[in-house]
């Protein structure tokens, strides 16, 4: 079983192709890298396959299951999450609280409550602060809790959003370059988050990066993208070693 299979993709804006038949797949219970250069249509592969963008063409299937051209929300409530290349987190809310509205709706939410509810909601909701607690205890960050979401660094609100994902209950999570922009101790603990959501809560993986050396590190498997297709896949060694991906590599170099 396959956590995300995705066939013969294809997306236009206007006349451009930025995707011109993609086809790959994330093995269920997997961290999957895609790599490429600038350009070569990885983020809007992303956004095709969450629903950000309806596909001229192809197929894109979560866990077995043909989602093509459904809506974000719908896609999500389905269990896929994804985390954006600049982290964005809610300005008026604590990191805590920014945790807590990443959880599927609540009763609380079906205003308005009738007074024999309210005992439910504040027992969901001290359940829910719990749950984002322990979270925010697994990312190392419980001592900022009560901090504006938007006072911590790029890093940390990365790791903010792999909680979020986790507070969502996705199953597939599709990271556009966790480590852009971050140092080195902060890339170690996103990375061994990645690796402890995968290994502990069965959480898959689909993983945009640039550092290739954190790519060979957590993906068995790896896609690499350039122009709008998919050019090799296999171990991060084999694709390296693929003269088509030092090509597309270089093409960028010289452009
Ligand atoms: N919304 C858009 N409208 C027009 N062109 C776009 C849009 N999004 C991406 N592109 C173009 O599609 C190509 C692939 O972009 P992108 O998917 O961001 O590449 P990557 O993430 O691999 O660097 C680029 O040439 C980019 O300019
Ligand atoms: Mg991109």
């Amino acid at each position: 079983m396959n956590a995300l299979d995705v066939q013969g993709l294809v997306k236009r804006f206007g006349g451009f192709t930025a995707l011109a038949g993609v086809q790959f797949h994330v093995p269920a219970g997997s961290i999957t890298g895609l790599v490429g250069p600038n350009g070569a249509g990885k983020s809007t592969a992303f956004a095709t396959i969450a629903g950000f963008h309806t596909p001229e063409a192809g197929q894109v299937r979560l866990f077995g299951r043909d989602v093509t051209g459904q809506p974000p929300w719908t896609l999500h409530a389905s269990g896929l999450a994804r985390t954006f290349q600049i982290p964005r987190l809610f300005a008026g809310l604590s990191v805590l609280e920014n945790l807590m509205a990443a959880a599927p709706p609540q009763s609380g939410e079906r205003l308005p409550a009738p007074w024999f509810a309210r005992g439910r909601i504040a027992r969901e909701e001290a359940a829910l602060r719990a749950q984002a607690m322990a979270v925010l205890e697994r990312l190392n960050l419980s001592r900022h809790a009560d901090a504006p979401g938007t006072a911590l660094s790029g890093g940390q609100k990365k790791l903010v959003e792999l909680g979020r994902t986790l507070m969502s209950g996705a199953r597939l999570v599709l990271l556009d370059e966790p480590a852009a922009g971050v140092n080195r101790t902060l890339l170690r603990d996103i990375a061994a988050t990645i690796r402890a959501l995968n290994e502990r809560d069965g959480i898959s993986f689909l993983l945009i990066e640039h550092d290739l050396e954190l790519v060979a590190e957590l993906c068995p498997l790896v896609h690499c993208m350039a122009e709008g297709r998919v050019i090799a896949s296999g171990s991060m060694a084999a694709v390296r070693a693929d003269p088509a991906v030092a090509e597309a590599y270089l093409g960028m170099a010289v452009a």
